[in-house]
C-alpha cells in the first residue's frame, strides 16, 4: 500500500479503537529493556500493533509493539511499548509509521527514549543524556521519495530538531529529583552488528557522543510534521572497543531494565511542566 493511504487507513483504525479517548498530549517511544516504564501508566486502553492492519510489528528483543493510553501524573498520554527498527528489515517510512500516526491524531508532543553505547570519554553506564542534536547521515531517510505535502515540507529544516524549551524544562525538574544529564549528539546507525573500535573512533571525530539503531530518523519524521520532541538517551555500555569487554543485547537490555526507576521519576516531574 502506497504510505499516505496506510497512514490514512491506520488513521480510521485506531480513532475507531479509541473512540471516547482524549487526544494524548504527549508519545513517550520507549527503548530497548525500557518497556516496564509503561507499567507505571493509569492504563485507559492498550492496542497492539499487530491489531491495526498493514502495522510494522517489532521482532526485537525487548520490545513489546504495542501502544498504552492512559495518564501518567494526570497528563494524557500514549506510550509506545516497543518500536520497529530498520535492521528487522523494515523501510525507514514504515519505521517512522507509528510515529506519524500519532501525529496525526493530535498528539504534539514525543519523547524518543534509547538506549544506547556512550562514546564520549566522561560517559559511564548508567547516565542519562538528553540528545542535543543528531546525525543522521549513515542511514536513509524516512523522508525519501515522493513527499507527502499533508505531513510536512519537501525540505524541512532540522536546526533545532530537540526542542529547546523541552530541554531546558528537563533539566530544571531532573535537578529538582537529583538525577543528573548530560546532553549530547546521537549518531544512528543501521545496525544490527554492533560497531567496530575503528567506526566508533571515526564517530567521535565526527562529534558523536553517543550511537545507537532508532532514535534520529524517528526525529527527523516528527520535525517533518512540526512536532515537539525531545531524545533521552540511557547509556547502557561504552561503546565498542572503550572497555576492553564485548556488546551484547542482553547486557544492553539488563542495563535498560535498571534505568526503568529513573525514566518514571523523571517523566512523572516532567510531564505536568512540559504540558503546562
Ligand atoms: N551501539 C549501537 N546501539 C546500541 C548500543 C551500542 O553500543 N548500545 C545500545 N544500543
Amino acid at each position: 500500500m502506497e504510505m499516505f493511504e496506510q497512514l490514512r487507513s491506520s488513521e480510521q483504525q485506531l480513532k475507531s479503537l479509541l473512540r471516547g479517548l482524549p487526544v494524548p498530549q504527549v508519545a513517550v517511544v520507549l527503548g530497548s529493556g525500557l518497556s516496564a516504564v509503561a507499567e507505571a501508566v493509569d492504563t485507559q486502553r492498550v492496542v497492539p500493533y499487530a491489531d491495526i492492519e498493514g502495522f510494522p510489528t517489532s521482532t526485537a528483543p525487548g520490545h513489546k509493539g504495542r501502544f498504552v493510553f492512559g495518564t501518567l501524573a494526570g497528563v494524557p498520554l500514549v506510550v509506545m511499548q516497543g518500536r520497529v527498527h530498520f535492521y528487522e528489515g523494515y523501510a525507514m517510512s514504515e519505521v517512522v509509521l507509528p510515529h506519524r500516526l500519532l501525529a496525526r491524531l493530535g498528539v504534539q508532543t514525543f519523547v524518543l527514549t534509547n538506549a544506547c553505547g556512550g562514546i564520549r570519554s566522561d560517559m559511564r553506564p548508567g547516565d542519562m543524556v538528553v540528545l542535543r542534536d543528531h546525525l543522521s547521515s549513515f542511514v536513509p531517510s524516512p523522508l525519501r521519495g515522493p513527499n507527502i505535502e499533508a505531513l510536512g515540507p519537501r525540505f524541512p529544516d532540522m536546526t533545532e530538531v530537540y526542542d529547546a524549551k523541552l530541554r531546558a524544562q528537563l533539566h530544571v525538574v531532573a535537578g529538582r529529583v537529583g538525577i543528573a544529564l548530560s546532553e549530547g549528539v546521537y549518531l544512528q546507525v543501521a545496525g544490527p552488528a554492533f560497531e567496530t573500535p575503528a567506526e566508533i573512533a571515526a564517530y567521535r571525530t565526527l562529534g558523536a557522543d553517543m550511537t545507537g539503531m532508532s532514535t534520529a530518523v524517528e526525529a527527523q519524521a516528527l520535525r517533518h510534521m512540526g512536532a515537539r520532541v525531545i531524545g533521552i538517551s540511557c547509556v547502557t555500555n561504552l561503546a565498542a572497543g572503550m572497555s576492553g569487554e564485548p556488546l551484547s543485547s542482553e547486557e544492553v537490555d539488563e542495563m535498560g531494565r535498571e534505568f526503568e526507576p529513573k525514566l518514571v521519576a523523571l517523566l512523572s516531574e516532567a510531564l505536568p511542566v512540559w504540558t503546562a
